[in-house]
């Protein structure tokens, strides 16, 4: 109690010198806005919001009462808002922001992944991930996506008159990550067993990312936390046999990531932090992409017929069991456009974090050093004077984005640290489509709505239940 007394005191005279510094000086104001009560300040209210979906409007109240650049308190700390492109720019660019890691994702993932790093050290740990990641690289996974996407709907579509999507889309993107990534082959019962160990304690982990970090026996958290000590302890795993391997001639750094961070000599705690990471940053994402753009779909017949259409083309010209080649996803033009109009709508991560590594002047306001800076995807996405009628779903907007302004469509974050993965993701994308559509229609099943949560990914209610049924003309 005397603990908490303290603490709400320290806060409060925390929060009055940052207001009395910046008035003091010589310098421009601080962006105007509330830090609410100490400690609390806007956190519950805009969590409860987000986890509502009710963010966009919450913060739309909030750009509306003080304008685009506002100051705020979240999660205990003095945060600036920046609203709209040039925010976005800012937030992307300046040399004076460096990503935040929240606490509760810092001991979840580590404290030495490539989120925590900058300048060289950065680059040179995401190199090692760009070289899985890039087209070139992405060309040569298409074979091995192909089969896990056939795999996949053969186990959990077919004969099934019901799917949960989003359930179903984590399990597929999760398995092509494990098969083709971190190549955990489907060879042996002992690495079958590893998937799944893996799969359950990332499952329970990641939940641990957005809630209040308490670590205290019995709380969702401390689960977690367990959840995170042994998903580790299985990476560590794959680390000692992955290095016996290359030690013994028995494998190449081209081989794997986790091979290739060991050749380039990462030392293995970071090796696990950033294994963790890139297991959570890649298969939820393109989970939720999937998921929406289906549903999408379904709400949208015309948009579904020209996609159907562009797939049977595709499909027609295969022999059948012949997989997708990567000529076959450059011809997928209109689906493409119809998931980055669903990325649009339904950006999979709401916004990124960052902080300010240096006092900074943003909008004619003086931000200092140490803040946190927040921007949305939707603030731009979801502009009426950037795309008309922000709510439509029209993928013929992505069919030419020569005119679409910078910093404006930003699903994949922007600058040093912008998503490595979206090549991937694309694949990925275009190749589940491709099967989906060429060997089912689906609509919502009943009583399912297709309603969803924003927040801490954007999650249907009953995980988008679907009621399927085989095409009569399938054609491989
Ligand atoms: C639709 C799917 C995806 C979306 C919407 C998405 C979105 C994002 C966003 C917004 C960021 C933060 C960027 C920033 O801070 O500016 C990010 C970072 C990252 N993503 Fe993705 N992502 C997706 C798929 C993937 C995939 C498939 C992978 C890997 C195979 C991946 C790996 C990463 C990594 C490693 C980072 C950290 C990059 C860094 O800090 O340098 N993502 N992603």
């Amino acid at each position: 109690m005397v603990a908490a007394a303290v603490t709400f005191l320290a806060v409060a005279l925390a929060s009055l010198r940052i207001l009395r510094t910046s008035s003091s000086k010589n310098m421009k104001p601080l962006p105007p806005g509330s830090f609410g009560l100490p400690l609390v300040g806007q956190t519950l209210s805009l969590l409860r919001a987000l986890r509502a979906n009710a963010g966009d409007d919450w913060l739309g109240r909030w750009f509306a009462t003080y304008g685009p650049v506002t100051r705020l308190s979240y999660f205990g700390c003095p945060t600036a808002i920046l609203a709209g492109a040039p925010g976005n720019k800012f937030i992307f660019s300046s040399a004076s922001v460096a990503p935040k890691v929240p606490a509760s994702m810092a001991m979840m993932v580590g404290r030495r992944t490539i989120r925590d790093m900058a300048g060289d050290e950065h680059r040179r740990v995401r190199a090692m991930m760009v070289q899985f990641l890039r087209p070139d690289a992405c060309k040569r996974h298409v074979a091995g996506v192909d089969a896990e996407v056939r795999r996949h709907l053969g186990d959990q579509w077919h004969g099934k008159a019901t799917v949960a999507v989003m359930p179903a889309m984590k399990d597929l993107t999760f398995d092509v990550m494990c098969t083709v990534l971190f190549r955990l082959g489907r060879d042996s019962s002992k690495s079958e067993a590893t998937r799944s160990e893996l799969a359950t304690e990332f499952q329970q982990l990641v939940k641990g990312i957005t809630v209040i970090p308490l670590n205290l026996p019995f709380t969702s958290f401390s689960k977690c936390l367990a959840a995170s000590r042994r998903g580790r302890r299985a990476v560590a795993g794959i680390i000692h046999e992955r290095r016996i391997k290359l030690e013994t001639g028995q494998s190449s750094a081209a081989d794997d990531v986790v091979t290739h961070m060991i050749a380039e000599g990462l030392p293995d705690a970071e090796i696990i932090d950033n294994v963790v990471l890139l297991m959570i940053a890649a298969h939820d994402t393109t989970a939720a992409l999937l998921t929406f753009l289906i549903r999408h779909l379904d709400a949208n017949r015309e948009a579904y017929d020209k996609v159907v259409h562009e797939q049977e083309e595709i499909a027609r010209c295969k022999e059948p069991d012949e997989p997708l080649s990567w000529e076959d996803l450059s011809k997928m033009r209109y689906t493409w456009a119809a998931a980055l109009e669903t990325l649009r709508l339904v950006p999979p991560v709401f916004s990124v974090l960052r902080k300010t590594t240096a006092d900074i002047e943003f909008g004619g306001y003086h931000i200092p050093k140490g803040w946190q800076l927040i921007q949305t995807m939707s603030t731009t996405q979801m502009d009426a004077a950037i795309f008309p009628e922000p709510g439509r779903f029209v993928p013929e907007r992505f069919e030419d984005t020569s005119a679409m302004p910078p910093f404006c469509f930003i699903p994949f974050g922007g600058g040093p640290h912008v998503c490595p993965g979206n090549e991937f993701a694309r694949v990925e994308t275009l190749v589940a489509v491709h099967y989906i559509v060429t060997r089912f229609k689906w609509k919502l099943a009943s009583g399912c709505d297709g309603s969803y949560v924003g927040f801490p990914l954007p999650y249907p209610s009953q995980g988008l239940l679907v009621d399927i049924e085989p095409r009569h003309h399938q054609t491989n």
